[in-house]
């Protein structure tokens, strides 16, 4: 159901790669909401990805950008202001991707050359994304940037890797960016703690499936789906949600104030008293690593 909370608005949707991403989810959303906006991604992910059927759905055009590339995002602001007719009112980093994850590298042997690829793409984007909207002046006063990020930013998740490191200074950038850019131009920025989502990012994740089980155990709300997220971050773009801003935001259904839930223990049960023959010596590379 659409409330035109958007309408108006020129929006920049990072990260939508197929159907099953946030941002996909969120562009579709936003449209319906009344907003224009562009939608861009890496070269290869353009060619891999479905992003331009997205775009024909949503009457919009594609740029190709690197968000690590200051140039390419310097590009994209400019062709975005003039393909929209005018400068940005919302922005949604929704950006993820460790090679140390992808290659099974473990935590206590991660390749470092890798690591700063995982920083660059996953958090340091984001500060490029707004230091180069800044520089431009590119985004409207009360302008509202949303970045997607997961609760292993505050708690160890085993299998989430140096993801989790990516997550805690992608957090952190939006608080003290969103400092100075609140104080000079009424520009808010937060990040939303998302619940495991089945996504090309999220599978990813080594044993994403177990993961995603115990979060909806753990959650008294059960696990927040992409399209919730979609509806959480327009209202985060909205009007509505004009003074919140440095805040990462928890969107999961519960699941972070959560110690023990009784589905969860009911579950934990069921494992003491299976009688399995799996050899507990090898447990550890069954859970989450
Ligand atoms: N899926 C989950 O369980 C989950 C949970 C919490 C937070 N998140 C976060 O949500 C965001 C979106 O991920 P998703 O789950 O929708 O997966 P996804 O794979 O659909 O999206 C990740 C996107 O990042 C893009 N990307 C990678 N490198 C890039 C670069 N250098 N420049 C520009 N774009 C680049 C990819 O092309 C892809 O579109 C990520 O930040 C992810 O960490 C996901």
């Amino acid at each position: 159901m659409s409330h035109q909370l958007l309408k108006g608005k020129r929006g920049i949707i990072f990260g939508a790669l197929n159907a099953d991403s946030i941002a996909w989810k969120v562009a579709e959303r936003a449209y319906e909401e009344g907003a224009t906006f562009t939608l861009t991604n890496t070269a290869v992910a353009l060619r891999m990805g479905d992003t331009p059927k997205l775009a024909e759905q949503c009457h919009t055009e594609v740029i190709a950008a690197d968000a690590t590339n200051v140039d390419d995002l310097q590009n994209l602001f400019q062709k975005s202001i003039e393909i929209l007719g005018g400068k940005i009112d919302f922005i949604l980093h929704s950006i993820g991707m460790s090679p140390n994850v992808r290659k099974g590298r473990h935590y206590s042997d991660l390749d470092y050359q890798m690591l700063e690829k995982t920083l660059d793409v996953s958090a340091i984007s984001f500060h490029k994304v707004l230091q180069t909207a800044r520089k431009l002046d590119a985004i409207n006063e009360w302008g509202s940037v949303v970045a997607l990020s997961y609760v292993a930013a505050q708690r160890t998740f085993y299998g989430y890797n140096d993801m989790a490191d990516a997550k805690a200074l992608l957090e952190s950038i939006g608080r003290s960016f969103g400092y100075i850019y609140g104080r000079e131009r009424n520009v808010r920025i937060n990040t939303i703690s998302q619940s495991p989502t089945i996504t090309t990012a999220g599978s990813g994740v080594k044993g994403f499936d177990r993961l995603l089980d115990f979060a909806e155990r753990m959650s008294p709300l059960g696990n927040a789906t992409a399209d919730e997220c979609a509806d959480y971050c327009i209202t985060l773009f909205s009007d509505l949600t004009r003074k919140v801003t440095m805040q990462n935001l928890y969107h999961d259904g519960g699941f972070s104030s959560m110690g023990m839930s009784l589905r969860a223990l009911a579950q934990y049960e069921k494992g003491l008293n299976c009688d399995c023959d799996c050899d507990p010596a090898q447990a550890d590379d069954h859970l989450f690593d």
